[in-house]
């Protein structure tokens, strides 16, 4: 039996706080408030997006909240610095451990894709920006659905998607709300807490384990082989 991992990008391979240092230079020691509030409400959107099945592209949403933090912190970033911000998503860095782990998984056998939100070409730019795209099988993007995480219906797309089972697949992902989508949906989960203050939803669905970075994965996938 082959395993699949599904990879959350956003938060998981590649780090969203990418951002941080042009934020920086524009707003000063607003940056990693208005940041982790970009963050928050991007997902926000494609939350309420999916529940009122109003769909837009990811890359809408992360525009929108962009917008929405212009005017709740008040900065008054002009349309050029909006649209470089919004350059700056579209080439977000990967994590420290990304290449190294991926390399590692692939070289062991395992099936990895990578599964999010985001538009499959705008993933598949992230991936190749960051020089770890070869390691992917493939891309499966909610767009197909035109829905998003974590509604369950995007969990069996991608198992139609790869050809893979549920009882066969991992969720590998930073982002608690996936991994509860996951979960729920039959799947493994690997929850990714990249920082020691990430809490988990108290919601009584649990991961099937916890790393604080993608290269114990091997160690932690190959134990519960
Ligand atoms: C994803 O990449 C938004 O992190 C989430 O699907």
């Amino acid at each position: 039996m082959q395993t699949t991992l599904a990879f959350d990008v956003y938060g998981t391979l590649i780090d969203t706080q990418g951002v941080l240092v042009e934020l920086q230079k524009l707003l000063g020691d607003q940056a990693p408030a208005f940041s982790a509030r970009w963050r928050e409400k991007q997902l926000e959107y494609s939350f309420r997006r999916g529940l009122m099945q109003n769909y837009q592209d990811f890359s809408v949403c992360t525009r929108d909240a962009l917008e929405f933090c212009d005017r709740f912190y008040q900065t008054q970033l002009t349309a050029e610095q909006k649209q470089q911000l919004l350059a700056c998503y579209r080439t977000l860095p990967a994590f420290d451990d990304a290449k190294a782990a991926l390399q590692e998984l692939s070289e062991a056998g395992f099936r990895l894709f990578a599964f999010s939100n985001g538009s499959a070409e705008a993933v598949k730019g992230l991936l190749q920006h960051a020089g770890i795209d070869g390691f992917f099988e493939g891309v499966v993007s909610v767009e197909d659905l035109k829905s998003f995480k974590p509604n369950p219906a995007v969990y069996s797309h991608f198992l139609r998607s790869s050809s893979a089972r549920a009882n066969e697949t991992w969720l590998i992902s930073s982002n608690p709300f996936d991994v509860i989508g996951a979960v729920s949906a039959g799947w493994q989960a690997a929850w990714v807490q990249r920082s020691s203050e990430a809490v988990f939803d108290p919601w009584g669905i649990e991961p099937d384990a916890r790393v604080t970075s993608l290269g114990e994965l091997k160690r932690v996938l190959d134990a519960a082989r």
